[in-house]
């Protein structure tokens, strides 16, 4: 089979690493990849939102699956158009797709299938969320509807810390017409579970249970960023909560879907809180969560492009996914100034020196005349596979003490909370 993976982040070149270990695979493509995925891919210098270009492409090279990394394609409807020309796709139809694109389409959904998620309400006005503020008890949440780059959540302290990010996302539209309505969220207390699952519309496979750490900082402290690493699989995914995610929100959630005429195909990603009440949806993602992916797809065990192909055809219900009895930990190491201006062009020394066990999954890197440079905030996820947790988070650590570029940062606990 010819695959094309569409991204450049440590996420699609953890998809990528999965896809050439099948024994199905022909030849694999990424647009636009990056330097560190083209040892294993061909990269095709397309940005993400160039459909026209990718379904072209992918058409006239007869690419026969398509693996959608990032959610900006998908609500572009990228998965449309490669259907319609016959092209095998992972990543959910536009109009799926604004599970992730809609907080308030999603809550919606939510709240009409009984689906368990935090209180709240949608605004269009900023008066109206302002008055509504009035009559809130603090902490409380206030979230961009649309796309925000992992941004557009704000944990509001007090009523003042509220309204301006109220009159910053509604009024200054910091982040574009995403703010052009908001929702107003109940805040959850509890420990956060990313769980992914396969899903062709009708049934729904969960891979292993993983956590992210979204803070900057140790001890969840400072500024939130994309993710600055993920183990798996997190013991807060026990087989009670599992079963409750399953039962409670993965299988309704597609049920639901169905029911609403936007059936659910590919990647979903619940970003659930485990609370004293139970877990409780914070967020639907439509693909694969980043870093999550690089510790959890190196678990499994079957070949991703039949799980797609199943996921394509209808037919996942028949289609066993096998996992490796193994941990994985991926420590996210990021370029100083992340999450707000990082900084570039530093080069990244010690990248060959191999830890056995471990590998490197290239996020914001470019290479000239043979050296790796720093080229985003997020760098490098830096991954282990282990027998066990501890172990993995060790070997992850051996090998992130042997890379290092200016100012680089990175967490110490990553996969603490699994001790706790
Ligand atoms: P989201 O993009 O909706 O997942 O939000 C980003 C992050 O904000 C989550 O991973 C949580 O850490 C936090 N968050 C979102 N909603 C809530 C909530 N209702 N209560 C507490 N924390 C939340
Ligand atoms: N790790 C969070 C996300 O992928 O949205």
């Amino acid at each position: 089979m010819k695959v094309l993976v569409i991204g450049s982040g440590g996420r699609e070149h953890a998809i990528a690493a999965k896809i050439s270990e099948s024994p199905r695979l022909e030849k694999l493509y990424a647009a636009p990849g990056s330097d560190g995925m083209s040892s294993i891919a061909e990269c095709i210098p397309y940005k993400v939102t160039d459909v026209t270009s990718i379904v072209d492409f992918a058409v006239k090279e007869k690419i026969d699956m398509v693996f959608i990394g990032p959610e900006v394609p998908l609500l572009l409807g990228m998965a449309d158009a490669l259907l319609e020309k016959g092209i095998m796709v992972l990543g959910p139809r536009k109009d799926a797709a604004e599970l992730e694109g809609s907080k308030a389409f999603s809550k919606g959904i939510m709240k009409k299938y009984g689906i368990p998620t935090g209180a709240y309400e949608v605004f269009t006005e900023s008066q109206d969320a302002l008055a509504y503020l009035e009559t809130v008890s603090y902490p409380t949440v206030i979230k961009a509807d649309g796309l925000a780059a992992g941004k557009g959540v704000i944990i509001a302290e007090n009523k003042e810390e509220a309204q301006s990010a109220v009159r910053s996302m509604m009024d200054d539209r910091v982040f574009g017409d995403s703010g052009a309505q908001i929702v107003i969220e109940e805040f959850l207390e509890g420990e956060e579970l990313s769980l992914l699952g396969f899903t062709d519309g009708k049934t729904i496979i969960p891979m292993v249970p993983s956590q992210d750490h979204k803070r900057i900082f140790d001890h969840d402290m400072g500024p939130n960023t994309g993710g600055m690493g993920a183990y798996a699989p997190a013991p807060i995914g026990s087989s009670t909560v599992m079963e409750d995610a399953m039962e409670k929100v993965m299988k309704p959630l597609i049920a639901a879907m169905a029911k609403e005429g936007k059936p659910y195909c590919g990647v979903l990603y619940a970003g659930l809180m485990v609370t004293d009440q139970g877990i409780k949806v914070l967020e639907f993602n439509a693909r694969f969560g980043d870093p999550e992916t690089q510790a959890v797809l190196p678990l499994l065990d079957s070949d991703i492009i039949t799980i797609t192909e199943a996921i394509n055809r209808g037919t996942l219900a028949q289609t066993e996914i096998k996992w490796k009895d193994k941990s994985a930990a991926c420590v996210v190491m990021a370029a100083k100034g992340y999450p707000g201006s990082p900084v570039k062009g530093d080069i990244i020394h010690g990248l060959e020196d191999e830890v056995g066990g471990t590998f490197v999954f290239h996020a914001g890197t470019v290479k000239k005349d043979g050296i790796f440079y720093t080229n985003g905030g997020r760098v490098l996820g830096v991954t282990a596979l282990s027998d066990d947790l501890k172990n993995a988070i060790d070997l992850a650590y051996q090998r992130v003490g042997k890379i290092s570029f200016e100012g680089c940062q990175f967490r110490k606990d990553i996969g603490a909370k699994a001790f706790k």
